[in-house]
């Protein structure tokens, strides 16, 4: 009997190739992921949402040593096109794919669901759920040697959580997308993770009424007492991308220090 002595790819990301879309500051939930992947050895690709979130997401990209650096709006024809085929060009190929982005017009967001008018339904829809399903198209035929896709989900899709509203319903149609591009590049060798942490103060997190109160809930209720960090966040998504982890898919993967499970 002897221990394995584990490849690099097991254990690290070395030689992986991602591409991290929502980065708009230090406090974001992709900037910690994405340093968790660069830590791991991975080279990665980083996008900004425009000119005015240049300024902010330039000087992390430089921390990352990001080789491809480029704007990208998923409303503005054209832009998601053009990061694939720049990352076609460059790299060939694409190991890891993290969409964490998400957005409601706040006459949408701010009021009831039942109310909620078909533009606002549409504009929440289209950023935070069919933005991912774009994503994955382009990128399955990209990860050529298999790969991993993410996106950032909450636990409001599952409970009603007060003043989550219509993100709850955009994130349930997410976590659903999740599954079904699971099962459809599973035997290509692609996992499809939607991971839901805790709340975070982020910018994101700043349109949603009384965040504080729900920070509060998390602590108190949360088995482990804590609120959790974006390198939690990061830790845990990178884990997801190692091949260690490459029979797990399709799942939500809360890192909330155990809140989902307390009544
Ligand atoms: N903060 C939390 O408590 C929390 C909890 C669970 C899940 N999430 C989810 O995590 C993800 C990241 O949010 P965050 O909290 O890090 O906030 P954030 O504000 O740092 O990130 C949101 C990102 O979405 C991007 N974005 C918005 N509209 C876009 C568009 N049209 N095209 C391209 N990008 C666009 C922004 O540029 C920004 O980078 C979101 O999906 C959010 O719902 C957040």
């Amino acid at each position: 009997m002897t221990i394995p002595v584990y490849p690099d790819t097991k254990v690290a990301l070395k030689g992986k190739k991602g591409l991290i879309v929502g980065i708009a500051n230090d406090q974001s939930i992709a900037w910690g992921c994405a340093k968790a992947f660069r830590a791991l050895g991975a080279e990665l690709a980083v996008t900004y949402l425009n000119e005015r979130a240049k300024q902010y997401v330039e000087p992390l990209a430089k921390v990352l040593e990001a080789p491809i650096f480029m704007p990208l709006d998923v409303n503005v024809a054209g832009q998601l096109e053009g990061v694939f085929e720049r990352i076609q060009i460059e790299w060939g190929q694409l190991d890891f794919l993290l969409h964490s982005i998400a957005f409601s017009p706040k006459e949408a967001l701010h009021g009831r669901v039942i109310d909620v008018g078909r533009d606002g339904f549409l504009k929440t829809m289209d950023v935070s759920c069919w933005s991912f399903l774009r994503m994955a198209h382009l990128a399955e035929p990209l990860m050529k040697n298999g790969g991993t896709m993410f996106t950032m989900t909450y636990y409001g899709s599952q409970m009603v959580v007060e003043n989550y509203n219509i993100m709850g319903v955009a994130k349930a149609a997410l976590e659903a997308a999740v599954r079904y591009v699971a099962a459809e590049v599973g035997p290509k060798g692609i996992r499809v993770h939607a991971i839901s942490p805790g709340p975070l103060a982020t910018r994101a997190a700043s349109g949603i009424p009384e965040f504080d109160e729900l920070l509060d809930k998390a602590q108190s209720k949360a088995p482990t007492r804590s609120l959790v960090s974006i390198d939690d966040v990061g830790a845990a998504t990178a884990f997801l991308a190692l091949d260690g982890a490459k029979l797990i898919t399709g799942d939500v993967m809360y890192i909330d220090g155990g809140y989902h499970i307390i009544d």
